[in-house]
């Protein structure tokens, strides 16, 4: 894969970073995509403007799929799959978690990942079959053997309550059978605290692409697992994902079967 995808991703998720970051703290103006849990801000606006001025200017070719404009087509194999601000309702609140998420699909397979978090000023990066890292720095899922050692992360859909399935049964079910479960409220940190060996596993239901195509190849490519919350590879058009440092995953999937199965 050419470089120089890498480098426009990760300038565009420096910038969109920056940009909000500088304005961390104003409490943006909000509006509601549905219910009244689901939040979208001008600050998602203005990082998803920047990423894809920066992605069509160089690209005009490639499709994308950005959280905030939908689908935009494209006649290359190439598809951008971008998630402007993750952690909108975080960042709403002037909660410092959430996360810039851009990944490259070419002829439908993960190439690329880039994931910045503005916070701590992390960038994280996966090319397919070339590693991770963080700030240059290689990346590596941890070592943690058992599930009764692991801390876990998650987090609850935004439109919770219109939700059939919730996520409180597998939350109740895997909080047993760890040393503690995070819920951080932005899947895109979450799953690159996977990838950096700080969480042991992270899980979550009805999530967009965006939200986990990123965070996905950061992980594979730290040496951990990644697929469907009931096992089976991970499918980015209807994603619930269950993704770890490999070896406890068979244990965080049999507790979220049992769940299932009651
Ligand atoms: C949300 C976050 C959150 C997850 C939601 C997502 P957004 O993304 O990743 O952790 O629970 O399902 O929609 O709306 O902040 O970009
Ligand atoms: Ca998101
Ligand atoms: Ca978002």
């Amino acid at each position: 894969m050419s470089d120089c995808f890498r480098k426009v991703a990760v300038e565009a998720a420096l910038r969109a970073g920056a940009f909000l970051r500088s304005r961390f703290g104003e409490r943006p103006r909000v509006s509601y995509k549905g219910s009244h849990t689901d939040l979208v801000t001008e600050m998602d606006r203005g990082a998803e403007a920047i990423i894809l001025e920066a992605l069509r200017s160089r690209f005009p070719d490639h499709r994308i799929l950005a959280e905030e404009s939908g689908a935009v087509p494209g006649r290359a194999p190439h598809r951008w799959i971008v998630d402007p601000l993750d952690g909108t309702t975080n960042y709403a609140h002037g909660l410092p978690i959430y996360g810039v998420s851009i990944a490259l699909e070419l002829d439908g397979a993960l190439a690329l990942g880039v994931v910045y978090d503005p916070s701590r000023e992390e960038c994280f990066v996966a090319e397919r079959g070339r590693g991770a890292t963080l700030n240059a720095a290689p990346l590596r899922v941890s070592s943690t053997a058992a599930l009764g050692e692991s801390l876990l992360g998650t987090s609850y859909p935004n439109d919770l309550l219109a939700a059939p399935r919730d996520n409180l049964a597998e939350h109740a079910a895997l909080i047993r059978r760890c040393r503690g479960v995070r819920t951080l409220g932005s899947a895109v940190v979450g799953l690159a605290a996977v990838a950096a060996g700080r969480l042991d596993g992270y899980w979550e239901q009805r999530l967009g692409a965006w939200d986990i195509a990123a965070g996905a190849l950061l992980i594979e490519e730290a040496g951990g697992t990644v697929t469907a919350l009931r096992g089976g590879p991970l499918d980015l058009s209807t994603p619930s994902i269950a993704a770890s440092n490999g070896a406890i995953h068979g244990a965080m999937l049999a507790a979220v079967t049992e769940v299932a199965e009651r």
